[in-house]
């Protein structure tokens, strides 16, 4: 039978990327919010594409991820889940659309996953949302966890600063991430804490765990496609590496495009009809 998993043997499914951290193959992720971007990523091998509340900032220009709405979120997650063929697609969950009540978290849960055929949402927080984390497993919808810097709470944090740097902190991430791992999470996102600590909390889980600004000793890896393309010059944070300068290919490619439709160089013989 050809359904969805059946004729998919590789498929990336929420068991695959446990298995990996098993087998210690490290864990590829990236943003997208788009069909065209979705299906270059995909083709390109990446293990997991999140549609991350980061669409708030590069897509809608948005300061930080709070303004994105549930619909909006849909919206992108359906681009990008036609474009998908082979790599897990993760939806985030908006600010304000499980942090109410774990009903109405698994409401939008549920919307999500019928409205956009994503694999599964991530959440962030510990311990206050373990319980909402657990309903929504519960009914069959797998759960990503986001620990650290948690964007959705930066007004509650007041800066982009690494977070856990101090012991407490750390203390408390690291039973936060048992506590996710216990209400079935099946991986964890480790945003902007120290290596050390991440390592720490790698090692003490059997999920994997994803880090951006966590170090090399996380179970996988996620960037901003935005950042990594270079598509970006205005962020600059140690923890992005750019793999492209799609800035500067964009303005040439553009400039040039200009120049010959100004110098009437643009369409030629061979780009019109007769
Ligand atoms: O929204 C996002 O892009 C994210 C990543 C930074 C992990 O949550």
């Amino acid at each position: 039978m050809s359904t969805q998993l059946g004729n998919a043997a590789k498929k990336i499914t929420t068991r695959t990327v446990v298995d990996m951290k098993q087998n210690g193959e490290k864990i590829s992720m990236l943003t997208a919010y788009d069909f065209t971007m979705a299906r270059l990523i995909d083709q390109a091998g990446v293990d997991v594409i999140l549609v991350g509340d980061s669409a708030a900032n590069v897509m809608a220009g948005h300061e930080t991820t709070l303004p994105i709405t549930l619909d909006q979120m849909i919206y992108h997650t359906q681009c990008v889940v036609r474009a998908v063929e082979r790599a897990l697609v993760v939806a985030d969950m908006p600010f304000m659309a499980y942090q109410v009540t774990s009903k109405e978290a698994l409401i939008n849960a549920g919307r999500i996953m019928k409205e956009t055929g994503a694999h599964c949402v991530k959440l962030e927080g510990g311990r206050h949302i373990a319980d909402t984390v657990k309903k929504i497993v519960d009914a069959g919808i797998p759960v990503m966890g986001h620990l650290g810097l948690t964007p959705q709470s930066i007004y509650k944090f007041g800066t982009y600063k690494v977070r856990a740097k101090e012991e407490e902190e750390a203390r408390e991430l690291i039973e936060d991430a048992k506590l996710l791992e216990e209400a079935g999470c099946f991986a964890v996102v480790l945003e902007k804490i120290p290596s050390k600590l991440a390592k720490q909390v790698t090692e003490s889980l059997h999920i994997p765990t994803i880090g951006i600004g966590a170090g090399v000793h996380c179970d996988g890896q996620v960037l901003v496609m935005h950042d990594m393309l270079g598509l970006n010059r205005e962020f600059n944070p140690r923890f992005v590496r750019r793999y492209a300068d799609l800035h500067t290919v964009i303005d040439e490619a553009v400039g040039a495009y200009v120049k010959d439709v100004k110098d009437k160089k643009f369409p030629g013989p061979q780009e019109q009809y007769d």
